[in-house]
């Protein structure tokens, strides 16, 4: 059978470069637009042909060689083999087309805030289980594979967690331990702290935890080992964070982006802020600082218990109410808060939630979005409820990856 060759124009949401042929539409992953590659055929996802480079007959300029040697396999990063300046270029572009889509125009002077040094930047990172001949060993799950790809480097962990696994994996052996699901780790940016959750299949079984942690502590002695909560500190603030929590993966991009968002919001004095989706404070107590106060609404309760501890270790004025935000919207008051923030997950607003807002009426909403399509889907909805975009920015909070985490100011009309 002759190969495949496809002809990418244009990038997809997901890492993949959408090529038409003879009127077929192909994702094609490991390709750039404006390429010539070979493909494998690899199924489809979402009603659509996916393929898989694997020889490049015209490179993109843009092309780089993928520095991970896991890169292609491992479900992790996407984009290694583009420049990074492109991978900016890449992401502006996935935005616009959604927007463009949704029937909004991405403003034209809309910035796309990239790292310095993209690698080495996640603070967290959970990795799988995967019992071998030789013992336990972590990695991550292969692209669109549910089984392991165990790994001994990461690129874009912090060296600390990467340095970490071995010792994580030689206790799970010494102590022949069974039935291991995976383990998440976080590091303390500005700490020495390494907080620790390894999950088993199931329920958890008895085991000996306590001699487990001993063990890693010795086989790390550089670290400081927790198994509780760890510190995140910033801008002269700071916070417990736990396991079961919501942290920002990025911890300088999460100066970026909380620095961006900030602005936007533009706090007076006398404003008193709801922060929506609040997870354990960290944008309420910085919003607190500029404001007469903050409304923050969660769902997690592990996060609003740490919430409020982290509202009392800053002094700040933060009040909580835990539950949904599309239901606890409903008992805040019309007039109480001249400016919203919110940072849903990815799926966004329940239209119950916009309804809300658009009831409530703020001046400002600043939209924080994991998620293009339906951050995009969401502005429409606020944009019909009697709403304008006034700005945007794009902030870089996952290189090497296609995930996108894009901000926009919306004002009320008139
Ligand atoms: C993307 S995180 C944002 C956290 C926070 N803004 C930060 O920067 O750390 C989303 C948060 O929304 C919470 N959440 C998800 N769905 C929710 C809902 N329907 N109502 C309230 N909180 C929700 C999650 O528990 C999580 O803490």
């Amino acid at each position: 059978m002759a190969p495949l060759i496809l002809r990418p124009a244009s990038p997809a949401h997901g890492g993949a470069a959408v090529a038409r042929d003879d009127g077929k539409v192909w994702l094609v992953n490991y390709a750039l637009p404006g390429e010539v590659v070979e493909a494998e055929p690899r199924g489809r996802q979402g009603g659509v042909a996916v393929a898989d480079a694997t020889r490049v007959i015209e490179a993109s300029p843009h092309r780089v060689t993928a520095p991970c040697p896991y890169f292609g396999q491992c479900g992790g990063c996407q984009l290694q083999h583009a420049a990074y300046a492109h991978q900016l270029e890449l992401k502006r572009q996935v935005v616009e087309e959604a927007w463009s889509r949704a029937g909004l125009r991405l403003p034209p002077d809309t910035a796309v805030l990239g790292m310095d040094d993209p690698w080495r930047y996640r603070i967290r990172g959970e990795f799988e289980a995967l019992a071998s001949a030789g013992g336990w060993r972590f990695g991550f799950h292969r692209m669109r594979s549910h089984s392991v790809l165990s790994i001994d480097s990461c690129l874009i962990h912090d060296r600390r967690i990467e340095s970490a696994l071995p010792a994580f994996a030689q206790a799970a052996n010494e102590l022949e331990l069974k039935g291991l699901q995976n383990l998440l780790l976080t590091v303390e940016p500005t700490g020495h702290g390494l907080l620790w959750r390894l999950r088993f299949r199931g329920r958890e079984p008895k085991w000996p935890r306590d001699e487990f942690a001993h063990r890693v502590a010795e086989l790390l002695p550089e670290a400081v080992l927790l198994d509780d909560a760890m510190s995140l500190e910033f801008w002269d603030m700071t916070f417990r964070v736990r396991s079961d929590t919501f942290v920002q993966t990025n911890y300088q991009q999460m100066l970026v982006l909380y620095s961006t968002a900030l602005s936007m919001l533009a706090a007076q004095p006398g404003d008193r802020i709801l922060d929506l989706y609040a997870g354990l404070g960290t944008i309420s107590v910085a919003a607190a600082r500029d404001s007469a106060g903050v409304t923050a609404i969660e769902e997690n309760p592990h996060a609003v218990q740490l919430g409020r501890l982290n509202a009392r270790i800053n002094s700040a004025r933060v009040e909580y109410l835990p539950g949904k935000v599309e239901t606890e919207l409903r008992g805040v008051r019309l007039g109480q808060h001249q400016a919203v923030i919110l940072d849903p997950p990815r799926a966004g607003c329940e239209p119950a939630a916009l309804a809300e807002l658009i009831r409530l009426g703020a001046e400002r909403l600043v939209y924080v979005s994991c998620e293009p399509s339906t951050h995009a889907r969401d502005l429409v909805g606020l944009v019909r409820g009697g709403y304008r975009v006034r700005r945007a920015a794009i902030v870089d909070m996952f290189p090497q990856t296609y995930h996108i985490e894009s901000v926009a100011l919306l004002e009320r009309k008139g």
